[in-house]
């Protein structure tokens, strides 16, 4: 089963979400929590942008074992050395050096022409090369170059020693069958494209990243860059956990493997939305608070039957509670039985009945009702009714 490389840049492209900021010693305690989660690659910082950044970097390499550490630097020597240097004492350091691959960027930010932009590029690699034999090479907005442009550029960078090509979906532009073709197109059309690994980076303005991230995968990707959470510039990055779990439930589509212990993915997800202070929203796939509960009556129904007739994967999976029972306004009797079981109660039927309608009065007045209400429901008869309701033993 082909392998897919789980490149993970919460700590880089992450901490480009607006407002984010976090400190070296959270940065490390992720590091260490993504080394434990499996990834295969952490992408720690950008190096020659701050002192902060580059102390991060450089513990993260000196005290994460695990993964290949590795740091940004653009096509420039200063940056180059300075990557180099913060990975110093990393197991496996590997330079991610990169441009722009669009006209848009050419002319209004990086002001050089296609053949300067090139030869940056070739001498940027060779000096990343004399420093680690891991080098990847990105250029920025893909989505939106020239196919001849980046045939000539990404090969101009496996000749000079790239070992992984990302292909940026910079600004979340691309369309999932338009972003498989270009990865096809790159490589089957740039020379040594086969012999290095080809990635994917996704942004997700259209809410697309991880269905472009997919669709890559379907067209030869072999590594995917993602972040915890999602998190990222503007809409953020393709979602790790999405991707990864994708990939293990529907393995019958994909037939690859990461090397990703899944029960560790909620553990991350909340001590990274802890440390940035960027909440997961409750409906977020695999992670939020809603991802495995049930409210409406037939579901709940369903799930007391047989778990597998409303979850496509077990909460236990991901390293979260079992999918739990959400008593609202849709919820059934069945449901709410089972409630009162887990809070102690066995109930005949003609004090359930009861305690259902007004527990169902209670939903018209209350968004959700929680366990305590419904304890307080029974306290309530209870004192209504002396000696009605009583603890199971
Ligand atoms: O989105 C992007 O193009 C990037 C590059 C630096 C890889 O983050
Ligand atoms: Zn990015």
């Amino acid at each position: 089963m082909a392998y897919i490389k789980i490149f993970d840049t919460t700590l880089r492209d992450g901490e480009q979400t607006p407002g984010v900021t976090l400190n070296t010693a959270e940065k490390v305690e992720i590091a260490k929590q993504l080394a434990r989660l499996g990834v295969d690659i952490i992408e720690a910082g950008f190096p020659i942008t701050s002192t902060g950044d580059f102390e991060a970097v450089s513990r993260i390499a000196k005290e994460v074992s695990g993964p290949t550490i590795c740091a940004l630097a653009r096509t420039a020597r200063a940056d180059i050395e300075r990557a180099a240097q913060a990975l110093e004492g990393a197991e496996r350091a590997r330079i991610h050096v990169f441009t722009s691959g669009s006209k848009i960027h050419l002319e209004h930010m990086l002001r050089k022409t296609p053949e300067e932009v090139i030869e940056a590029s070739v001498e940027s690699v060779r000096l990343a090369r004399q420093f680690t034999g891991d080098v990847e090479f990105s250029a920025q907005d893909c989505t939106r170059s020239e196919l001849a442009f980046l045939y000539a550029l990404y090969g101009a960078a496996i000749e000079a020693g790239a070992t992984v090509i990302n292909i940026p979906d910079t600004v979340g532009y691309g369309m999932p069958l338009e972003y498989a073709e270009l990865i096809r197109n790159i490589r089957d059309n740039v020379p040594g494209a086969k012999e290095v690994d080809i990635s994917t980076h996704c942004h997700d303005d259209l809410g697309l990243a991880v269905a472009n991230s997919l669709a890559a995968i379907g067209a030869g990707a072999t590594q995917v860059e993602c972040t915890v959470n999602g998190i990222g510039e503007r809409a953020g990055n393709t979602s790790l956990e999405e991707v990864v779990m994708a990939l293990g439930t529907r393995r019958d589509v994909w037939g690859h493997e990461t090397g990703i212990n899944t029960r560790e993915l909620y553990r991350t997800s909340r001590m990274v939305a802890m440390y940035t202070g960027v909440s997961v929203p409750p409906n977020k796939a695999v992670v939020g608070d809603n991802a495995f509960a049930h409210e409406s009556g037939i579901h709940q129904d369903g799930v007391i039957k047989a778990l597998e007739t409303y979850e496509i994967m077990s909460a236990e999976t991901v390293g979260r509670d079992a999918g739990v029972l959400v008593m609202g306004k849709h919820s059934g009797r069945r449901a709410f039985r089972k409630t009162l079981e887990e809070l102690g109660y066995e109930l005949d039927d003609e004090k359930v009945n009861v305690l259902f309608k007004q527990f169902k009065d209670l939903c018209d007045r209350k968004q959700k009702v929680t366990s305590e209400d419904i304890r307080a429901l029974i306290d309530a008869e209870t004192a209504r009714v002396p000696q009605t309701y009583e603890l199971m033993s």
